[in-house]
């Protein structure tokens, strides 16, 4: 009995020493330590996290300034390394910046603002082809992302007529323009309110709808006649929704979503579609040629693809619906009006010789409104 008790003990310490040697699986979720020659578990080298980002981002920023600083803020805060520096500048001046600035940029990435001018900055090699893992979420990648990588989509509006609804009532027998030739009523002279197409891709947008909408003869005709209607001027394209919403003019030409920024903050403005159809934006995004933060803004650009981030935009007064798959609209409704098939390529070719005409033939940007 006792030699057999002796040799269970002796069985019993073997099998506790060779347990010992061999560790316990890992719990569900952690990272299974990788085998080793020499029997202990050591850890394995975790995945590489990506490199925190750290530097300075100079963004070129076109959309309403609230806008701006939101997204500043949100790129801060998901990258506590990174501080981004802005501008907030309309579409043909950050344009005109980046030419002046080609030999010697100071901007990295340029965010907001219809392609039209996107477009031209390509054609004018001020652009930084960069292929996106997020470009795959686009939704509709012939319209609103260059087959170059030169510029992505990031934001749909539509074009609409904001109208003060006090000077309607003060005007009895006078209704919200439903045409674009209702701008031209006599009573709206003088009372009507547009950025400059040269300052602004808001009113490039307009002005290049209403020359692909009639063509370029008749288009032209009309647009002397539009501009004659004109209180004055203004230097950004979503100013004239503020201006109307504070009584100057009775009418504005702006982007719908801007006028829906307005309606939220109580001014009595109302919304009207000219029902022939009218235009569109697609905002865009691009980096800009010889970027001295190219990694940070490549991560912006990969950031401002993302659902979440799209989806930020109504909490800075941002109602402009999404680009890529997985973000909800916050105000579909106003996409669902009658939209020209705007040719993107013709109105971003013919940007600048369209704005030299107008500025020379019809009205100058000289004392714009801001
Ligand atoms: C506003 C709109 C944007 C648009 C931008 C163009 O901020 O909300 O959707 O892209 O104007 O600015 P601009 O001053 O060039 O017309």
């Amino acid at each position: 009995m006792r030699k057999n008790t002796t040799m269970w003990f002796i069985v019993l310490a073997l099998c506790s020493l060779i347990l010992a040697a061999c560790p316990a699986p890992p719990p569900p979720g952690s990272a299974a330590p990788a085998a080793s020659s020499g029997g202990e578990s050591q850890a394995a080298a975790a995945p590489a996290a990506p490199a925190e980002l750290s530097g300075d981002l100079n963004l070129l920023c076109t959309p309403q300034v609230q806008w701006c600083e939101g997204m500043k803020a949100e790129f801060e805060r998901a990258n506590p390394g990174v501080t981004v520096n802005f501008v907030r500048m309309s579409s043909g001046e950050s344009l005109t910046r980046l030419r002046n600035e080609k030999d010697n940029p100071q901007f990295d990435i340029w965010w907001g603002g219809p392609i039209d001018s996107f477009i031209a900055a390509k054609q004018e090699g001020l652009l930084e082809p960069y292929a996106s893992k997020n470009a795959a979420l686009i939704k509709d990648k012939d319209l609103m992302l260059d087959p170059d990588n030169a510029w992505a989509g990031i934001y749909v509006g539509s074009l609409g007529f904001v109208t003060n609804k006090n000077w309607l009532t003060e005007h009895p027998g006078t209704a919200a323009p439903t045409s674009w030739d209702d701008l031209l009523k006599p009573e709206f002279t003088g009372q009507v309110l547009v950025a400059h197409p040269s300052s602004s891709g808001t009113s490039y947008t307009a002005m290049c709808t209403i020359l692909q909408m009639r063509g370029e003869e008749a288009g032209w005709e009309f647009l002397k006649a539009y501009a004659g209607q004109m209180l004055q001027f203004t230097k950004s394209g979503s100013a004239p929704a503020k201006f109307v919403g504070q009584g100057e003019a009775a009418v504005g030409i702006v982007f719908s979503h801007d006028i829906v920024a307005e309606m939220e903050k109580g001014s009595p403005v109302e919304l009207t579609f000219p029902a022939e159809g009218t235009g569109y934006e697609i905002g865009g995004m691009g980096i800009v040629k010889g970027a001295k933060n190219l990694a940070i803004a490549q991560a912006w650009f990969d950031w401002a693809l993302d659902p979440a981030t799209q989806e930020l935009g109504p909490k800075y007064e941002a109602f402009q619906a999404p680009s890529v798959e997985g973000a909800a609209a916050s105000r579909p409704e106003l996409l669902e009006v009658n939209l020209i098939d705007y040719d993107f390529d013709y109105c971003g070719t013919n940007k600048k010789a369209f704005i030299d005409r107008f500025t020379n033939e019809i009205a100058n940007a000289d004392a714009l409104k801001e």
